[in-house]
């Protein structure tokens, strides 16, 4: 019973001057659409982590995160939204430093780009805020399987700079 999904097209991608092809270390980037998105019920926009305390509060391991990903139930397009409670461990010795990692059940669901969130403080209200962005995963798909996400309190000077150039629709 959701209203119509919308579809926008990307003029624009930036990614990361810096990704690390071994690592996939800073798997990051930033897309422009063709217009403005007018926010509405079913679409909203979610904070990313701006204050330097709310970044901070990553650097807990066992911090516990809400994983969201898209399972598709059917034809492409058609799918639930799946919800997994995570809590960030100590990531591989040879991972990238720029990661925040977890173990989650995939159920060999694609989520690269997906949100890894919780709540955060700013300004004296409690929002969702977005900590981590799917990169990839290691190991077999399904229970168990070892997750990276880009860690964006690492990014939040490069976000900030790289939006200064564009101006709003
Ligand atoms: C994520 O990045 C923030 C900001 O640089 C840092 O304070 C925090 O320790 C990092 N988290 C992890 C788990 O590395
Ligand atoms: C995740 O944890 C919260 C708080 O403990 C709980 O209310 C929620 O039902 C859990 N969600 C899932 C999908 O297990």
């Amino acid at each position: 019973c959701a209203p119509m999904v919308e579809e926008f097209s990307v003029i624009k991608s930036i990614s990361h001057d810096n990704f690390v092809y071994n690592q996939l270390g800073n798997d990051i980037a930033l897309l422009r659409l063709d217009r403005k998105v007018v926010f509405k019920d079913h679409i909203r926009p979610i904070c990313l982590p701006l204050s330097p305390e709310v970044q901070k509060s990553t650097s807990f391991i066992g911090q516990s995160y809400i994983s969201l990903r898209w399972k598709q139930t059917g034809k492409i397009l058609e799918g639930t939204l799946n919800e997994e409670n995570v809590t960030t461990e100590q990531c591989p010795v040879d991972a990238h430093q720029s990661f925040l990692c977890t173990t989650e059940n995939t159920e060999c669901h694609e989520n690269s780009g997906g949100p890894l969130i919780r709540l955060g403080r700013y300004l004296r209200s409690t929002r969702q805020m977005m900590f981590g962005l799917a990169s990839h995963g290691k190991g077999l798909c399904g229970k168990g399987q070892k997750a990276y996400y880009t860690n964006l309190s690492i990014f939040m000077p490069w976000i900030l700079n790289t939006l200064a150039g564009f101006s709003t629709f």
